[in-house]
């Protein structure tokens, strides 16, 4: 029999260090980092025992584990998303929707969003009130939220107005209804789900008859989708899942793709919008940084943008977390043997803020990636391995575009206020205030009316999504971390079903978008 090697931890009662946990997560994991090091064994409600490892060379091989050896964490966010979510799927299955999903949010697809993401970005900051502050949060919501949306009903707007019809009603109720399910949904993930339906009087019930009537608009989308004659023509997500057959031929479910789709929709907006309230905070407290930034975006460059999207998110980290559930008896994770079931957590934020791995690791220094790009086992925001975000390029180019355009039409006035403190939201940490800015609107200067100024940045920009963030990308280390992410373009698109022989029924696309 193996034995068990945990690493040391507290020993207060499961409930005490669960009211911990919960009232200052963030404070209590650093004090644990202090007090036992980069690896240690808490003890909590839902979770059980559970190992945070903060060793970057752990945290590499847990990430770069195959899915026979460690899994999603249990529970996780399948448990309000559904059992069709990418979260709840597992091995095969797992595999399968990822080579499908993979090429709407990768590769040259990326180009093609930009333009909605400008537009909608120009769109909402037009109402934002110059020489007084407001938070900037909500707007990052909107911003994603149009952006994720459009994305995956209507390809980057590529099926037509999104604002007109009934596909323009039904987008617009989403718009409303899906942060407010998302907010709710978060709060619930750790909460036990009741046996009975106790309508709006509960949360979960509250929670039931919204992912109603979002079933019901999913639903009128698909009818309507499958009544399309071009639906083979067709680039949204939406109707590449219904294309897809399973390798006995056999369509999704309905009720899997809807769960697919919320998972899209519910991971697409947060995380993002919550970093680029992130990247408002900071840049008001480094006017040095603030004033580069918009003198390199006139002269049309875009390398310092790209370096401080990464700081942001080495510095404030949205997802402080990633969790993986032990299939094995007697793994071995570096020093540690993990008994089959255990939980580990790698820990981002304490990653992200060890001196040793980034010194001056409190400072917000974006210079530091301006000529070296980050080693993608110790900068982790997106998580690693299989279950690395399916996003990340997009939200990369995301928050690029959107902070291009900021920077480009308004002037950021800079703030010697206390940093924002973080909040837990339930999944993502937001800055306390919303990022509040002051902004003052910028005079069209000489040359920009035409929009020529644009292509250049624009450019740049895409191409370092492709090399910084995009699969598949030529680093070794990159290759291992998204080894379960070999699917390009091509081979996702192409039918390609796992080697592995196992039962279960894997998925493809029948067509190529
Ligand atoms: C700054 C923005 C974002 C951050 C920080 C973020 C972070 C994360 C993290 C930490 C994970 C878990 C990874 C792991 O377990 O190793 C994840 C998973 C995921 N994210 Fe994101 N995400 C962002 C944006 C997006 C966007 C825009 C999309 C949609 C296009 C998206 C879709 C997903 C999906 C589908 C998964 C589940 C992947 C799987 O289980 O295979 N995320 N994300």
């Amino acid at each position: 029999m193996t034995t068990v090697r945990l690493p040391p931890g507290p020993s207060a009662p499961r409930i005490v260090q669960g009211v911990f946990a919960l009232t200052a997560p963030r404070r209590r994991m650093r004090r644990l980092r202090a007090r036992y090091g980069d690896a240690f064994t808490i003890n909590v409600p839902i979770f059980g025992r559970a190992a945070v490892i903060c060793n970057p060379a752990e945290i590499k091989q847990l990430f770069t584990a195959g899915p026979d050896v460690v899994e999603n964490l249990q529970p996780n966010l399948g448990r309000v998303l559904g059992p069709g979510s990418l979260f709840a799927l597992t091995g095969d299955e797992h595999r399968g929707q990822r080579r499908l999903l993979t090429p709407p949010f990768h590769g040259r697809r990326l180009a093609a969003y930009e333009r909605i993401i400008e537009e909608e970005t120009v769109r909402e900051l037009a109402s934002w009130p110059e020489d007084r502050p407001f938070a900037t949060l909500p707007s990052m919501m909107r911003i994603t939220i149009n952006a994720i949306l459009r994305t995956v009903f209507t390809g980057g707007g590529a099926n037509g107005d999104v604002a007109a019809g009934s596909l323009g009603v039904d987008l617009a109720r989403l718009r409303e209804l899906l942060p407010q399910a998302v907010t709710l949904g978060s709060r619930l993930l750790m909460l036990p789900v009741p046996q009975v339906d106790l309508g709006w009087w509960s949360p979960w019930g509250r929670f039931w008859a919204m992912r109603r009537e979002y079933d019901a608009i999913v639903e009128r989308l698909l009818a309507a989708a499958a009544r399309d004659e071009k639906l083979d023509e067709r680039d949204d997500v939406l109707a590449l899942l219904l294309r897809s057959r399973y390798d006995d031929g056999s369509p999704m479910r309905h009720s899997d793709i809807a769960d697919q789709l919320a998972t899209l929709l519910a991971a697409g907006h947060e995380t993002t919008a919550t970093t680029l309230a992130w990247a408002v905070e900071r840049l008001r407290r480094h006017p040095g940084v603030l004033r580069d930034l918009v003198a390199e975006m006139d002269a049309g460059g875009g390398a310092l943008r790209a370096a401080t999207i990464v700081e942001v998110q080495r510095t404030r980290p949205v997802i402080g977390l990633v969790g993986r559930h032990v299939k094995v008896d007697g793994y071995r994770l570096g020093r540690w043997t993990l008994p089959k079931g255990a939980t580990v957590l790698a820990g981002i934020s304490l990653l992200h803020a060890d001196e040793a791995v980034f010194p001056d690791a409190g400072a917000f220094d974006p210079y530091r990636f301006l000529d070296t790009q980050p080693d993608l086992h110790e900068w982790v925001p997106f998580g690693g391995g299989t279950r690395r975000c399916l996003g990340a390029a997009f939200a990369n180019m995301e928050l690029n575009v959107v902070l291009r355009t900021m920077l480009r039409d308004f002037t950021l006035i800079p703030t010697t206020e206390r940093d924002e403190r973080w909040h837990f939201r339930g999944v993502a940490y937001a800055p306390a205030k919303g990022g509040r800015a002051v902004v003052r609107r910028r005079a069209t200067r000489p040359g920009m009316a035409d929009g020529a100024h644009m292509r250049a940045p624009q450019a740049r920009a895409a191409r370092w999504t492709e090399r910084g963030t995009s699969e598949g990308s030529a680093r070794p280390e990159r290759a291992e971390a998204c080894a379960g992410d070999t699917s390009t373009a091509t081979a996702a698109t192409s039918g390609a079903t796992t080697a592995t022989g196992g039962t279960t029924n894997s998925i493809r696309a029948t067509t190529t978008p």
